[in-house]
């Protein structure tokens, strides 16, 4: 398919897949996004759940790894609370090193030059194996299709960052949220950026709790689903 990398209104940039006239991120910023929908109401929420707690430590697993935007976003919170985190992205099209070249995530978000490299780390390391990209940060690059994703108990958050379900509805149904409800471990979170009144209908038939949040600018709202 053909595509193109652009420029969303935060100055960060994206993918856009012109067949589908779909964006890998919001085209109203895409740090923004994944800052709010993924770090804030994902990432955050848990963290402030288990701070208190001895030994803290998460495990978390990204559906759909893409440019590693929000795998950046996460390694980076990790240096700041030295809190252990296993990140797991899934993911069945890598995306080419000559446009993850073109993406400016590391140089809006750091500038340091030892965290700008971890970028270009996240996608030059093996893949089914982790990666300890820091003393607290692992990476796990697992190439498969998300209909396949047999983890049991494992997660205790999940960025559920699918293609939207105009494009890939068999995505945001009961099957995949079956997957996603067994990977996680009791009470764990998963977030995503749509709000959609079949995908929420299709989380509590699986037996999630399903609350609607504010999205990020640009959208009403977001789904946060806890087991
Ligand atoms: C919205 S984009 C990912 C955004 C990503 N989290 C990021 O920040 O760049 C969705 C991703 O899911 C991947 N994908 C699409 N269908 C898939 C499938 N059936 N199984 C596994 N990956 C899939 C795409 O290649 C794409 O990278």
């Amino acid at each position: 398919m053909k595509r193109k990398i652009i420029t969303t209104k935060d100055g960060s940039k994206t993918i856009h897949i012109e067949d589908w006239n779909e964006q890998y991120h919001s085209t109203h910023g895409a740090i923004q996004e994944a800052k709010h929908v993924f770090l804030k109401h994902g990432l955050a929420f848990k963290l402030s759940e288990i701070e208190n707690t001895s030994n803290p430590s998460l495990s978390i697993l990204e559906i759909g790894f893409g440019t590693g935007l929000n795998a950046l976003l996460t390694f980076l919170e990790s240096q700041k609370h030295h809190i252990p985190i296993a990140y797991t992205g899934v993911e069945a099209y890598p995306v080419s090193l000559d446009e993850i070249s073109e993406l400016n995530y590391a140089e809006l978000l750091s500038t340091n030059q030892e965290e700008q490299t971890i970028f270009k780390q996240m996608h030059t390391c093996v893949w089914e194996k982790p990666c300890f990209l820091s003393k607290e940060f692992s990476l796990t690059k697992v190439k498969m299709f998300f209909k396949d994703i047999t983890f049991n108990n494992q997660f205790d958050v999940i960025y559920f960052d699918a293609f939207g379900s105009r494009v890939q509805p068999e995505l945001w149904e009961v099957p995949i949220f079956k997957r996603m409800y067994k990977a996680l471990k009791n009470k764990g979170v998963l977030v995503t950026y749509s709000a959609k009144g079949s995908a929420r209908r299709a989380m509590q038939e699986v037996g999630f709790q399903v609350e609607k949040l504010p999205g990020p600018p640009g959208k009403r709202e977001m789904l946060r689903a806890i087991k």
